[in-house]
C-alpha cells in the first residue's frame, strides 16, 4: 500500500484539515487532528489501523506525542518552559520547591493555608521504615547511589502495599506525598552508606532542602552548620529540574504506570531511565568530560574530536530533542552559578572557567550552529553541586530528587484519566519470515 500524507500546511494548527490517502486505491480518508490550549495541534492516528491497515514508524518520538497532558508545556524554538501555565524563569525567582511540586500534582498554585498543609504532610513523611535502612547493608560500600536509589524506592512497594491501591484518590494522595518527602533521605542514606558513615535522621524543623543537606553532611558527633545559600541554591536547581513533560524517564514512569503496577515500582523504573547519559546522567558526564579536557588551551582539540564523530565524543550538556534555541534552565543555571560560586569565593575555579569558555567557542561555531545545539539544563548543574560539596556520583541523584515531583504529577494524571490505556507500541518486525524447526543433527 502506499500511504501518503497531504499537510496543507507545516505546523498543523486548529482548523487545518489532513488526508491519508492510498495512492493504489485511490482511498482518501480525513485525519483528525486534536487542539492542545497553547501550541500546535496534533494528527489523530489512533484509528489509522483500523481504517487502512497501516501502522506508523517514529523512532524515538521525533514526531510523536504519546499522551495528551495539563502539565508543562515546552516550546523548543521559543526557548519557553510553562509548569501549569507559569514560566519557569517566574516560578524561579518567586517561588519554592514545595510550592513547585504543589502546583505540578495540583495544577494551581496553593493559598497560604494549603501550602502550609502540604509542607507538613511532606515534613512528616521523610522518615524512613528501619527494616528498609536495613536493605542498604545489602549493597557493597562502591555500588553507585543511582543503582541503591533504584532499588530502595521500588522497595517501597513492600512497605506500602496496604496504601497503595492505585483506585483510591486518598491513596495516590499519600503515594506522592511519600515519595516527595521520602526521596531525600533514601539519597542521603545511599550517600552516607557509600561514605561508611551512620545514616542521620531527617529533621522536621528544617525545610526541604536544609533538611537534605542536614541528613548529607551531618555526622552523629558535628552536626552541619547550614548556609542559607547552599540551601536556597538547592531549591532553585530543583524548581527548574522538577518537570519537563515527556522526557525519557516521565515516559518510562508513564509506560510502566500504565500497566496498572505498584506505583514504586514505576517510579524506580523512572529513576532507572533517567540514569543514562543522554539523559539525567548527563550532568556527571559534563564534569568528567571538563576534567579530561583540563585546561582552555585544550578545547580546540577536543571540539575537533566532538566534530569528527568517529570516536563517538559527544560535547556533554549540549544538545536537547525539544530546545532548538536556548534552554531556558541553561540560562538561569548560568546565572546561578555566577552567583553562588561568587558567594562562596569560587568565581575563578578552573572547572567554571572552562565551562565558559567551552560554552563561547561551541556557540560560535558551525557544527553547533548548524545543528541547533545549546548548552541544556546539566551544562553548569553539576558545577554548582560541585561547589556545594555534592559529590559527582550523587549529582543525578539530585536530579532524580527533583524529577519525583514531576513523576508523581505524571503518573496521577494519567491514574486519574478514566480513558486511560496500557500503553503498547507496534512495531516495524524486521526478523525472519515464518519456517520449520530443524532438527539439530540436520542442521
Ligand atoms: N555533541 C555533538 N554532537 C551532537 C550533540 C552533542 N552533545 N548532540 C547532538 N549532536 C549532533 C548529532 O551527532 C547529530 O548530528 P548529525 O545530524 O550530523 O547526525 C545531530 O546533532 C542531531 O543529534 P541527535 O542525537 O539526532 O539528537 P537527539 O534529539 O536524538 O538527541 C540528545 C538529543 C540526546 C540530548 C543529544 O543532544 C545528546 O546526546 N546530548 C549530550 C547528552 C546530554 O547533554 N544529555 C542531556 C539532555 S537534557 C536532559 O535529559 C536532562
Amino acid at each position: 500500500m502506499n500511504a501518503q500524507l497531504k499537510p496543507e500546511s507545516m505546523a498543523p494548527m486548529s482548523g487545518d484539515k489532513y488526508q491519508l490517502t492510498n495512492l493504489t486505491t485511490g482511498k482518501a480518508t480525513e485525519l483528525p487532528t486534536r487542539t492542545g490550549s497553547v501550541g500546535p495541534a496534533v494528527l489523530d492516528i489512533g484509528g489509522l489501523l483500523k481504517d487502512h491497515g497501516v501502522f506508523t514508524y517514529d523512532p524515538g518520538f521525533m514526531s510523536t506525542a504519546s499522551t495528551a497532558s495539563a502539565i508543562t508545556y515546552i516550546d523548543g524554538d521559543a526557548g519557553v518552559l510553562l509548569y501549569r501555565g507559569y514560566p519557569i524563569e517566574q516560578l524561579a525567582k518567586h517561588s519554592t520547591f514545595l510550592e513547585v511540586s504543589y502546583l505540578l500534582q495540583k495544577g494551581e498554585l496553593p493559598d497560604a493555608a494549603e501550602l502550609a498543609a502540604f509542607t507538613r504532610s511532606i515534613t512528616r513523611h521523610t522518615m524512613l521504615n528501619e527494616w528498609l535502612l536495613r536493605l542498604y547493608r545489602g549493597f557493597h560500600h562502591n555500588a553507585h547511589p543511582m543503582a541503591m536509589v533504584a532499588t530502595i524506592v521500588a522497595s517501597l512497594a513492600a512497605f506500602y502495599h496496604d496504601t497503595t491501591n492505585i483506585t483510591n484518590d486518598r491513596h495516590r494522595e499519600i503515594f506522592t506525598h511519600r515519595m516527595i518527602a521520602k526521596i531525600p533521605t533514601i539519597a542521603a542514606a545511599a550517600y552516607k552508606h557509600a561514605l561508611g558513615q551512620p545514616f542521620i535522621y531527617p529533621r522536621n524543623d528544617l525545610d526541604y532542602c536544609a533538611n537534605m543537606l542536614h541528613m548529607f553532611f551531618s555526622v552523629p558527633c558535628e552536626s552541619y552548620e547550614m548556609d542559607a545559600l547552599h540551601a536556597k541554591a538547592l531549591d532553585l536547581l530543583f524548581i527548574l529540574h522538577a518537570d519537563h513533560e515527556q522526557n525519557a524517564s516521565t515516559s518510562t514512569v508513564r509506560l510502566a504506570g500504565s500497566t496498572g503496577c505498584n506505583p514504586y515500582t514505576a517510579m524506580s523504573a523512572g529513576v532507572s531511565a533517567l540514569w543514562g547519559p543522554a539523559h539525567g546522567g548527563a550532568n556527571e558526564a559534563v564534569v568528567d568530560m571538563l576534567e579530561k579536557i583540563g585546561d582552555v588551551s585544550h578545547v580546540q582539540d577536543f571540539l575537533a574530536r566532538v566534530k569528527d564523530k568517529s570516536g563517538g565524543v559527544r560535547l556533554m550538556g549540549f544538545g536537547h530533542r525539544v530546545y532548538k534555541n536556548f534552554d531556558p534552565r541553561a540560562t538561569i543555571i548560568r546565572e546561578m552559578c555566577h552567583k553562588v560560586l561568587g558567594k562562596l569565593g569560587q568565581s575563578n575555579t578552573p572547572l567554571f572557567e572552562l565551562a565558559l569558555r567551552l560554552e563561547e567557542i561551541a556557540l560560535k561555531d558551525d557544527y553547533f550552529i548548524s545543528r541547533k545545539l545549546y548548552p541544556n539544563v546539566d551544562f553548569y548543574s553539576g558545577i554548582i553541586y560541585r561547589a556545594l560539596g555534592i559529590p559527582r556520583e550523587m549529582f543525578t541523584v539530585m536530579f532524580a530528587i527533583a524529577r519525583t515531583a514531576g513523576w508523581v504529577a505524571h503518573w496521577s494524571e494519567m491514574i486519574g484519566d478514566p480513558t486511560m490505556k496500557i500503553a503498547r507500541p507496534r512495531q516495524l518486525y524486521t526478523g525472519a519470515a515464518r519456517r520449520d524447526y530443524v532438527p539439530v543433527a540436520k542442521r
